[in-house]
């Protein structure tokens, strides 16, 4: 699947993360994280509460400083003070739990707003795309509905369409359906999953171990601050040795 659709080469790397340290006050969270990405690549990052992930995604798109070590997208350096951190956050969709949308503005509105403000792109052509966004992500019918009126579950699939509209290098994912009802939780992860298809770049943060192993290329544990294992999903899920991964496993 890598890059299938993608036109690009599928073995260059997309996100580099160099032994990068990370500390809050005297609390160290990253701890000489080491990571490389390819492009068309799925990732599913697991591990325990606490191990960092969210702290390592907040790094990866510039939304959090780190106090040693370097990451790099599309070769571009986040901490480099002369990057462009809002083109660098353009390039690198975000979807969190919550899914913060703007309430005040419809849906339509919601993912046309980037393309237009920091992608000067034309509003009847944004407007085409957001619609054939909608339809991908299976809400064709909702452009002008506010989030208010939506289920978590179709907020979440426009937080998705409106991560997609900047057509970005990879999307990152933070536990996306972790405030979702199982019925929720399968309609978006059934977008997500059809997005992996399309050869999209993607980090997914996610506890859902059965969708991992369907849709992800490769799995990242994290423990303590630390890549501790970083393998082939199959590889993770039938000859995982390390102790914790086992309990992990076992525990979800
Ligand atoms: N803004 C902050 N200030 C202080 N400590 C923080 C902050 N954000 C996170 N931490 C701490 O850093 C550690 C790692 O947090 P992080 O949110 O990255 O973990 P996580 O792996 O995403 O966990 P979870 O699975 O619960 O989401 C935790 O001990 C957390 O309490
Ligand atoms: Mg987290």
């Amino acid at each position: 699947m890598a890059g299938a659709q993608t036109g690009l080469k599928p073995n260059d790397v997309c996100i580099e993360v160099k032994d990068v340290h990370k500390r809050y006050g005297k609390l160290d969270v990253l701890t000489g994280v080491n990571l490389s990405l390819r492009r068309g690549q799925v990732t599913v990052v697991c591990g325990r509460s606490g191990s960092g992930k969210s702290t390592l995604l907040r790094c990866i798109n510039g939304l959090e400083s780190f106090h040693q070590g370097q990451i790099l997208v599309d070769a571009v350096s986040v901490s480099d003070p002369r990057t462009d951190l809002s083109a660098l956050r353009a390039k690198l969709g975000m979807v969190f739990q919550h899914f913060y949308l703007y309430p005040h503005m419809n849906v339509l509105a919601n993912i046309t707003l980037a393309p237009r403000i920091v992608g000067h792109e034309k509003r009847a052509q944004a407007d085409e795309r957001a619609r054939a966004l909608l339809e991908r992500v299976g809400l064709p019918t909702k452009a002008a509905s506010y989030p208010g009126e939506l289920s978590g579950g179709e907020q979440q699939r426009v937080a998705i369409a409106r991560a997609m509209a900047m057509e970005p290098a990879a999307i990152l994912f933070d536990e996306p359906t972790s405030a979702l009802d199982p019925q929720m939780t399968k309609d978006v992860l059934d977008v997500i999953a059809a997005l992996a298809k399309s050869g999209m770049t993607m980090v997914i943060v996610t506890h859902e171990m059965g969708f991992a192993r369907k849709v992800a290329d490769e799995i990242v544990f994290m423990e303590h601050g630390k890549v501790l294992n970083h393998t082939k999903t199959e590889d993770f899920f039938e000859n995982a040795a390390h102790p914790s991964i086992k309990l992990f496993l076992r525990d979800v």
